[in-house]
């Protein structure tokens, strides 16, 4: 099966499985309008590659499906959260995404705020109640999603990238700079997406690192090309607004080096993410195809 093929597959079932937790028991009691807000952060598009990459790496060692889907949704939860924040007017002030109103703009910003808070609390209580993994490792997912989404991950990222163009003075935006804020917003929770198999199976420390490595790479390499898609896209087929980085003053490895240099650096980086799935072998086929996808992606 081709790689798109593949991925389009497990987005499909990733999509049935939040339609059923988004109307299961976790949610009862909620508020018929947070609820509504909180389906449509979640249902109807995305790539699914964060959930995608978490399959995969737990099929690297044979992790059955059932153990490897409630951190596979839980991240897909703080995705899903992440987006409905930053389309917020405070933050990025977006309308569209994935061809659709964003929450706010279909709601508005304190529906979007707290239909973003549920989905962050709801990922981590589908972690901690999922009997198929073991108590040790699920705290330990636990423990590994929270370190990647928080203040000294996506969150902190989150923070650098609007510092650049909210504050007056802000930081230097140097590349080291930029490195640091893409790793934090966007690497982080791609790189526990990859590591998350490895720690599901309770993997040998190298093959753990070298799934780490894979991630990070991959989370980097999945920024630079949102900031090319961001100046070089079309917003119909990217399914968001396009040209908005440079306007607001975003801090991007496109603003600092230009197109022809990120995408140069989007080529090594790929280069990298592939080299650390050497251990793997062919077994490895489908995440370097997944490398590849990241970098030629169009939406
Ligand atoms: C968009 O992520 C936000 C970034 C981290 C750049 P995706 O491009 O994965 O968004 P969806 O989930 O497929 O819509
Ligand atoms: C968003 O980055 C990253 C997170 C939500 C953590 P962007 O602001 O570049 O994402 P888009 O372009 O709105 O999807
Ligand atoms: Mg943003
Ligand atoms: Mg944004
Ligand atoms: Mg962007």
């Amino acid at each position: 099966m081709q790689f798109r093929d593949k991925l389009l597959k497990t987005a499909g079932n990733i999509e049935g499985a939040l339609v059923a937790l988004l109307d299961g028991p976790h949610l009862a009691n909620t508020p018929e309008r947070l609820l509504k807000a909180m389906r449509h952060a979640m249902l109807g598009g995305g790539k699914r590659l964060r959930p995608f990459l978490v399959l995969e790496t737990a099929a690297l060692f044979d992790v059955p499906e059932a153990e490897a889907m409630a951190p596979a949704l839980a991240v897909e939860l703080i995705h899903g959260y992440s987006l409905a924040h930053d389309d917020l007017p405070s933050m990025d002030n977006d309308t569209q995404r994935r061809g659709r109103p964003t929450v706010w703009a279909a709601f508005d910003d304190w529906t979007a705020i707290l239909a973003g808070d549920g989905l962050q609390a709801l990922a981590f209580q589908i972690l901690a109640d999922c009997n198929e993994i073991a108590p040790a490792t699920r705290v330990k997912l636990i423990s590994e999603l929270a370190k990647a989404s928080g203040a000294a991950g996506m969150v902190g990222g989150q923070a650098m990238d609007l510092e650049a163009d909210k504050l007056n003075h802000p930081q230097e935006a140097d590349a080291t700079h930029v490195k640091s804020l893409q790793a934090m917003k966007t690497g982080a929770i791609i790189a526990f997406s990859c590591e998350a198999g490895a720690i599901l199976a309770d993997a040998p420390a190298d093959q753990r690192a070298a799934l780490a490595s894979y991630g990070r790479h991959l989370g980097y390499a999945f920024q630079i090309a949102d900031d090319l898609l961001d100046v070089q896209g079309d917003a119909e087929t990217v399914g968001k607004a396009v040209a908005k980085d440079a306007a607001a003053g975003k801090a991007t490895l496109v603003s600092l080096m230009g197109i022809s240099d990120a995408q140069s650096e989007l080529s090594r980086t790929v280069a990298a993410a592939k080299a650390a799935l050497a251990p793997f072998g062919g077994k490895a086929a489908t995440l370097l195809a997944a490398a590849d996808f990241v970098a030629e992606r169009d939406s």
